[in-house]
């Protein structure tokens, strides 16, 4: 993501529709916004742009816990429009790879709603594995859901398979 994208990003951020109903509600000041980006244990977005430049989503990792102890992160959606159309779980390749690549990591995971099915199924076809349940995790809508928990280890991960190693 870069400087230019903050207003877009700033306007995805504060509209319910892109977050979905499995998420819960976010509003943020384009200054808000700002300042998260620079915080080492927040979010680091990338914009998901299709191959005509249209900028219809963004993944982002973020620290879990500590910098220190190189757990990882991610989190995505898309713009409603474009969803269904096998974006994701190509952002989610991408995003793994580049992870796995260029961080010492040895785990990324994810949390979702036990109701999102749609995000259950890109983490599986992305190699993820569930791992658990989170009990009364994630305050959606007013109220405390239970959250699955998925990851996928580098050895799960094997080898890039959109990026290459150069
Ligand atoms: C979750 C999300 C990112 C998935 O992105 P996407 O590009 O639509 O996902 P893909 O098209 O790559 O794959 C979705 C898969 O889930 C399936 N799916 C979608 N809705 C489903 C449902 N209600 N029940 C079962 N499967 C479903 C699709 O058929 C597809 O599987 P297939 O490739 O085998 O056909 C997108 O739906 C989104 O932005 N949702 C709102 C935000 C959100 O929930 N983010 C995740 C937070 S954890």
């Amino acid at each position: 993501m870069e400087k230019e994208d903050l207003p877009q990003f700033s306007e995805w951020f504060n509209t319910p529709e892109v977050f979905g109903d499995y998420n819960p509600l976010h509003q943020s000041s384009k200054v808000e916004t700002e300042k998260m980006l620079e915080s080492p244990l927040e979010l680091r977005p990338f914009i998901i742009e299709k191959k005509d430049g249209t900028k219809i989503g963004f993944i982002a990792h973020f620290h879990v816990l500590h910098v220190a102890g190189r757990q990882l992160e991610i989190g995505y959606t898309l713009i409603p429009s474009e969803r269904g159309k096998r974006y994701c779980t190509e952002a989610i390749q991408i995003m793994l790879d580049f992870l796995f690549l260029s961080m010492e990591t040895t785990r990324i995971q994810a949390t979702t709603d036990t109701r999102n099915l749609a995000s259950q199924k890109v983490l599986e076809k992305t190699g993820f594995k569930k791992e658990g349940t989170l009990r009364k995790y994630i305050f959606v809508r007013g109220e405390l859901r239970d959250a699955y928990l998925y990851s996928i280890l580098r050895e799960e991960w094997k080898e890039p398979r959109i990026l290459t190693r150069r």
